[in-house]
């Protein structure tokens, strides 16, 4: 029986990887990010996608398949004028309508013309005409007018009778279809599991669609956030009613407090909404401490600056605040008085590395750091600190009669007085709220990321990264949301994920951008960069992150539901299908990053989530890429393949950097008892991003089953059946590639190759002579490939000579040499604006050919293409493997054309230096012909004029019969 699914044998890669960007571009309305940061989280549409596409059945009719698949994710035609949420502009109308179809619309039955071309139309009539409009726009355009997939309630009545008819169900929601699908392949709802959970976006869509979910990890931040997701913002409107009155609550309070200890307030009756403070150090230059930031832009929009005055009786500098700068003064301010790293003397011009400020010195091989660790009560530096801070610039709102005026104001000895109050304040406070787990008390743990702040700022504390005004503030919201005496996990939570939410926008880590003229968040990359100057927002600033109103679904999961802490390799659930996105070869460290958050609420969690650690347990932690990692890997997923039925399936994403690392984890999967069944790319990037050079990420999606057989193979025998494997699933994706709106990329083609080769591969549980543990875990010198990489790279070469450039004929293509097919792939992959070095790099792996970074005219990593042959002018002609082709000597010949002007002077080098030139005429014409072709291409203008000659070049050498032209 074939109970192969849909993602086995295609995926819509192209619009998922729309919609996902779609999604990611959603910045703070995607769904989950209201519950606070976590990094990496997955965009709920892929996982979606990832589900319908492990439950969907395949029929013998693919075409019909992948209809099927995209009307129940709403992304086919009617799904997404369904979801349309803004009208379609009529003005271009014309643009997209025939000749015909115009003139029949703007001329009355007696062929004049109607004032306009909805005149006599009725509504409906109108709408036909729209939508014809919506019809013809490519899927980005579409994409603009419409809600995400997940706002609006899935397909249509039409759509669900065309699905039912299609798969044999009953369903009328995607809940039903998702339970029925379940039933007949597990005879139960679908079970989803995901043990790395993250940020909760698998257990959380797969609630959403009414699976049984389960989310874990090890780290008690994700596992809080997952167990939010689902309760909170998939609670339904109750829950959600509960938790908006109780952060309405916390947040008035504290607003109150605020007012009422007049620490926000000028005399005036304006309210601050922002702080600025910087470092400052005594310059070993003039003895006097010196304010330090990389720049004093307050506001790009106004021009303010601050302007530093050396005032010799503070043994210091004043610092005034300039609204309306003239450009002389804009420009000082620019500069700074820390440049690359180092403390510029505004006196004499000296400069000094912040370093050597600090006191760091060498001391034998060792840095011994110089300042002096603070200890658990120190809130602000001491008097003889090496490095001080100070506010040197206030942002007050005025409101008058409904009217806001915002004013950048200098620090004056009131604003002085208020920081002295509220440093009071917390003092008479700290002790209390730190024992109660109001406020951080934990110590940092040095690691990778947290020696940072201890090295750079001498801050031992989690409360450390927090000043006094952010101390007082969040303490006095946890205070009176936590001492009500009626909590629930659910109003833990709330009040957890918006501290999550709020931390993240003020710590003394959150960086004043003077193009927003906003505070940013603390973590704008994975790490815990210090600042030498920070922004600090009023707590009016902060409303909206306090109140989380946690609102974005519009689904009430019903289904049951776990959220737990547990290690990966321990876990004891058996689920139908596992989908996970492990910590491959990633940089980011989890475990010391989440301290942050964590460090506000551990002492309340193990009351709210009994038997939840508040470890985030680094040395279990999966990371890197070494041994260990690889130990831990397998352990992991040999673990999820007993936890999970024989008809199981599993998706394996990571975002990837280079298609070949993941060759490993696929071995990683293989030795832990799974088969690789397919592999898809989706994009996070559009092809607008790509235009513009950016580096594009790719997420692979590894599905998998569970190897019910040991068979054993010899690898020499695998190879021609991996051949026709690879060969079977390129054609299969040629065939349903859509010409309008390509779904496949040359890196999905690549991939797929990989992919078909595991796929045969790892069928086998033995291969005799070869042990996969022992070839995961040996250690390999650099560049050196296993026999298994050999037989992936083989898929690879296969897929390079199969796919024959849009254009050429396949009798042309065959009789290339490798490094000319090299070349004009390479031409095809600059036509489908792909610039990644990693993707050249791939192609001459493909073709074996290894000298090949002569063809480069651009190098730089994500701006890559090859020379025309104008360019080339005589580099490496005759020389190398590719120097002496006939292509080499087709792009001299080019150039010879522009050059002279004149084709007859290609045509003679063509003559003389190709040999069997009267051989290969009609093949040279067609290569000709081919480069020809890229003068309509228009993000290729540098091949305009050597086009040009190709196009004449080509007449040339046909008309050469007798040796006229
Ligand atoms: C790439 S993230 C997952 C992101 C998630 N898919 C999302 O959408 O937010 C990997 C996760 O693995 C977790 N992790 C690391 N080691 C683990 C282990 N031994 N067991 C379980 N989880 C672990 C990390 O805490 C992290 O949350």
């Amino acid at each position: 029986m074939n109970d192969r699914v849909f993602i086995e044998e295609q995926f819509p890669v192209s619009k998922v990887s729309k919609e996902s960007y779609k999604e990611r571009k959603a910045g703070a309305s995607q769904t989950l990010t209201s519950l606070g940061k976590w990094w990496g989280r997955k965009p709920l549409v892929v996982v979606r996608a990832a589900i319908i596409g492990m439950l969907m059945p395949v029929s013998d009719d693919p075409k019909k398949d992948r209809d099927i698949f995209l009307k129940i994710m709403t992304m086919d035609d009617d799904g997404l004028w369904r979801r349309r949420s803004k009208s379609i502009p009529t003005q271009g109308l014309k643009d997209h309508l025939s000749r015909d179809e115009w003139e029949a619309l703007t001329t009355d039955p007696f062929g004049n013309p109607k004032p306009s071309w909805s005149t006599g139309l009725s509504p409906d009539e109108k709408e036909v005409v729209i939508r014809k409009v919506f019809d013809r726009m490519s899927y980005d355009e579409k994409l603009t007018y419409c809600d995400r997939p997940e706002q609006i309630d899935g397909p249509d009545e039409k759509a669900w009778k065309d699905i039912n008819d299609h798969l044999g169900t009953h369903a009328a929601s995607l809940q039903d279809l998702v339970a029925e699908l379940g039933k007949r392949r597990f005879g139960h709802v679908p079970r989803v599991g995901d043990a790395f959970c993250g940020g909760g976006s698998v257990p959380f869509e797969a609630a959403r669609l009414g699976c049984e979910a389960y989310g874990s990890d090890l780290n008690p931040v994700a596992a809080l956030l997952t167990w939010a997701a689902i309760h909170l913002i998939g609670g339904g409107e109750a829950v959600q009613k509960q938790v908006q009155e109780a952060q309405e609550a916390a947040f008035a309070a504290a607003d109150k407090q605020i007012t009422e200890w007049g620490i926000e307030h000028n005399d005036k009756g304006w309210r601050a909404d922002a702080y600025l403070y910087c470092v400052e150090a005594r310059c070993p230059a003039t003895g006097l401490m010196l304010p330090l930031a990389p720049s004093w832009i307050i506001s790009e929009k106004y021009r303010v600056c601050a302007v530093l005055k050396r005032n010799d009786a503070r043994q210091g500098y004043d610092i005034e605040i300039v609204t309306g700068a003239d450009k002389e003064t804009f420009d000082k301010a620019k500069q700074g008085t820390v440049q690359n790293g180092r403390m510029v003397c505004p006196e004499t011009g000296e400069t000094f590395s912040i370093a050597s400020i600090r006191g760091d010195r060498r001391v034998g091989r060792e840095t011994v750091y110089g300042l002096r660790l603070w200890e658990n009560d120190d809130l602000v530096p001491r008097p003889d600190d090496i490095l001080q801070e100070r506010l040197y610039c206030v942002r007050w709102v005025e409101t008058d009669s409904n009217k806001i005026h915002r004013h950048y104001c200098c620090v004056e000895e009131d604003d002085l007085r208020r920081e002295e109050k509220v440093l009071e304040l917390l003092k008479e406070r700290f002790s209390e709220w730190q024992e109660k787990g109001f406020i951080p008390s934990r110590a940092i743990e040095p690691g990778y990321n947290t020696d940072q702040p201890i090295r750079e700022r001498g801050w031992t504390h989690w409360h450390h990264l927090f000043n006094p005004r952010q101390l007082l503030y969040l303490g006095s919201i946890r205070s009176s949301c936590l001492k009500t005496g009626n909590n629930t996990g659910i109003t833990f939570a709330a009040n957890a994920v918006s501290i999550n939410n709020v931390t993240d926008f003020a710590s003394r880590l959150a960086r004043w951008t003077p193009q927003g003229e906003k505070v940013n968040t603390t973590f704008s990359n994975q790490a815990l960069n210090t600042l030498l100057n920070y922004g600090n927002r009023g707590i009016i600033r902060l409303q909206g992150n306090i109140e989380t109103f946690c609102s974005g679904a519009k689904t009430t999961i019903k289904s049951n539901t776990v959220a737990k802490v547990v290690d990966a390799r321990e876990i004891n659930s058996n689920y139908s299908l596992w989908i996970t996105d492990p910590p491959y070869a990633d940089a980011v460290n989890y475990h010391e990053l989440s301290e942050f958050f964590l460090s506000w609420y551990e002492k309340q969690l193990p009351h709210f989530f009994p038997g939840w650690y508040t470890d985030t347990k680094k040395a279990l932690v999966i990371r890197g890429s070494g041994e260990d990692f690889k130990h831990a890997m397998v352990d992991s997923y040999a673990n999820l393949t007993k936890q999970m039925p024989d008809n199981g399936l599993q998706m394996v994403m990571f975002t990837h950097q280079d298609a070949s690392v993941w060759a490993d984890l696929a071995m990683i999967l293989w030795a832990a008892g799974l088969k690789v069944t397919a592999a898809w790319t989706i994009g996070t990037e559009t092809t607008s991003g790509l235009k513009q050079g950016n580096y594009v990420q790719g997420t692979v999606l590894l599905i998998l089953r569970k190897r019910t057989t040991s068979e054993t193979a010899f690898l020499d025998e695998l190879y021609p059946e991996i051949e026709d494997e690879v060969r079977r699933q390129l054609d299969q994706m040629l065939a349903l590639d859509d010409k309008e709106d390509p779904n496949f990329a040359d890196t999905d083609y690549q991939l797929a190759a990989y992919a078909a080769a595991l796929r045969v591969l790892t069928r086998y549980g033995d291969i005799e002579g070869h042990d996969i543990r022992h070839d995961l875990f040996r250690h390999k010198e650099a560049g050196e490939a296993s026999a298994f990489e050999q037989v992936i790279n083989r898929a690879v070469e296969i897929a390079s000579d199969h796919l024959v450039p849009k254009g050429l004929e396949t009798r042309v293509w065959k009789a290339l040499q490798a490094p000319e097919r090299l070349y004009l792939k390479g031409l095809e992959l600059e036509k489908n604006m792909e610039a990644r070095a990693g993707a050249y790099q791939e192609l001459a792996k493909g073709f074996g050919v290894k000298d090949y970074t002569g063809l480069y005219q651009k190098a730089k990593a994500n701006a890559v293409r090859f020379k025309t042959g104008s360019e080339f002018k005589k580099a490496g002609l005759g020389n190398g493997e590719f120097g002496s082709t006939p292509l080499r000597n087709i792009l001299f010949a080019i150039h010879e054309t522009v050059r002279t002007d004149d084709a007859r002077q290609g045509l003679n080098w063509l003559r003389d230096e190709v040999p069997t030139y009267w051989e290969q005429r009609k093949q040279m014409v067609a290569v000709l012909n081919y480069l020809a072709a890229l003068s309509h291409i228009p993000h290729m203008p540098h091949w305009e004029k050597d086009a040009d000659a190709a196009q004449r070049l080509a007449g040339a050498v046909e008309n050469d019969h007798a040796g006229v032209l």
